[in-house]
């Protein structure tokens, strides 16, 4: 598109998240209309037309796409919605800004990256917590050397929530929401992981479901090996009352560590020197991003809609936006078989390709012998065949045995 037209935006879904890609629309209002929102539940959708002013309501997506022909649209709808919806909107020529999780699986993911052009439609997804000014300030310092090697890493999304959080019915299911905390939660700090320390090799991990009745995980932890070889732990859970999200990494010359929840600035990095480094000037530049601009979709957005008028492929889009569902894609590969995963092996005829659990939702090794526990997925949550069964039958090591 021309760089002078204004960009023709719809949002799909307007419940919670919504109003967060509304907000982001109106920060780059300068350049983006809001025309029209699609939703299959007529209250909300007119009460989020009524907020966006602009925005003609729709209750089928296609028909939308038809009479509005947006150039940019944001998929907001629970996740097993994603990928026919974000597939319809490349058919139709419209770019797709689609919410994390991407997807239920590399397998749909991969349908989506196909449905892609060369110089565009792309399926961009949400990761916003890639574009805070602070990360993009660590990622500079890390990719010019100045804090020395990447050498250990801890990656931390300890949340907390409760049974009316899991009443709403796609959540904590495998065919709805695709994972638990794993897919649903700690996909952003695990994708800012990424982000700052690259590739990936290997990873060992456990799930487990220790309160709430869902059929996924409600907690799991991972170790991870990168390409570079710094080696990182992963914690993803809903069951942690001082909730926080935490990123910390030991170069050979500083620890920074970024302690938030829902988002930061730069304010919540702090950056610790080596012993051996006493250049305060060194030091105080870690600590000076050029800007102080906060993690949230309009930070994100910005680069989004530069790479639409360019025709370029944008962040977090094919490989780029592949790379964490991968990991928990392996994560949960690992947990089920207690086998090491590495990156590159779950092909298109691995049983984690076509969906997290691979079949082996029934699955939990590593659990204590002769603990009366319950395999994820056989709860009252997963039943109604919902969830298959299978796996090695070995019961869950939880607490809260059902
Ligand atoms: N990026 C983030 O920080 C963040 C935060 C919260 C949620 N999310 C993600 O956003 C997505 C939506 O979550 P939410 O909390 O807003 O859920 P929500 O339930 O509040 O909203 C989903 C909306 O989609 C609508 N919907 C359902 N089926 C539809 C269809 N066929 N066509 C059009 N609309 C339909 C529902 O009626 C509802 O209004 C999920 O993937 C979630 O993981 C991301």
């Amino acid at each position: 598109m021309a760089a002078k037209d204004r960009v023709r935006a719809a949002v799909v879904g307007t419940g919670g998240i919504a109003r967060s890609h509304l907000a982001a629309f109106r920060a780059h209002g300068d350049q983006v209309d809001v025309v029209a929102a699609v939703d299959v539940d007529a209250a909300r959708l007119r009460e989020f037309c009524a907020d966006a002013g602009t925005a003609t309501p729709y209750d089928d997506l296609e028909h939308m796409l038809r009479e509005r022909r947006p150039d940019l649209v944001a998929i907001c709808t629970p996740p097993s919605l994603h990928a026919d919806q974000v597939v319809t909107v490349l058919r139709h020529g419209a770019w797709a800004w689609c919410e994390k999780p991407p997807c239920l699986s590399l397998a749909e993911y991969d349908r989506i990256v196909a449905a892609e052009r060369a110089g565009g439609p792309y399926a961009a997804i949400v990761f916003q917590h890639r574009f805070g000014s602070a990360a993009e300030h660590l990622r500079t310092l890390l990719r010019t050397g100045e804090l020395g090697r990447p050498l250990v890493a801890h990656c931390q999304t300890t949340w907390y929530r409760d049974d009316a959080y899991y009443a709403v019915p796609w959540r904590g299911r495998w065919e709805t929401e695709g994972g638990g905390p794993t897919m649903g939660h700690g996909i952003h700090q695990m994708d800012l992981m990424l982000h700052l320390l690259g590739d990936w090799v290997e990873v060992r991990a456990m799930v487990g479901r220790l309160v709430h009745d869902v059929a996924t995980e409600d907690v799991s932890t991972a170790l991870v090996r990168f390409a570079s070889g710094a080696m990182a732990t992963v914690v993803n859970s809903v069951l942690s009352a001082d909730q926080v999200s935490r990123i910390r990494l030991d170069c050979t010359d500083a620890t920074v560590e970024l302690t938030h929840l829902y988002g930061y600035r730069n304010e919540d990095w702090v950056y610790t020197p080596a012993p051996h480094v006493t250049d305060e000037r060194r030091v105080s530049r870690w600590r000076s991003p050029a800007e102080d601009v906060a993690s949230s979709h309009a930070a994100q957005l910005r680069g989004l809609l530069a790479a639409l008028r360019e025709g370029a492929r944008p962040a977090c889009s094919g490989p780029d936006g592949r790379r964490v569902l991968e990991l928990v894609a392996a994560l949960y590969k690992s947990a089920l078989t207690g086998l090491p995963v590495r990156a590159g092996e779950i092909g298109a005829e691995d049983p984690f390709y076509a969906a997290m659990h691979g079949g082996m939702a029934g699955a939990q090794p590593g659990a204590r012998p002769g603990t009366p526990g319950e395999p994820l997925g056989t709860g009252a949550a997963a039943a109604g065949g919902r969830v298959p069964a299978g796996g090695n039958g070995a019961s869950i090591d939880g607490a809260h045995g059902e």
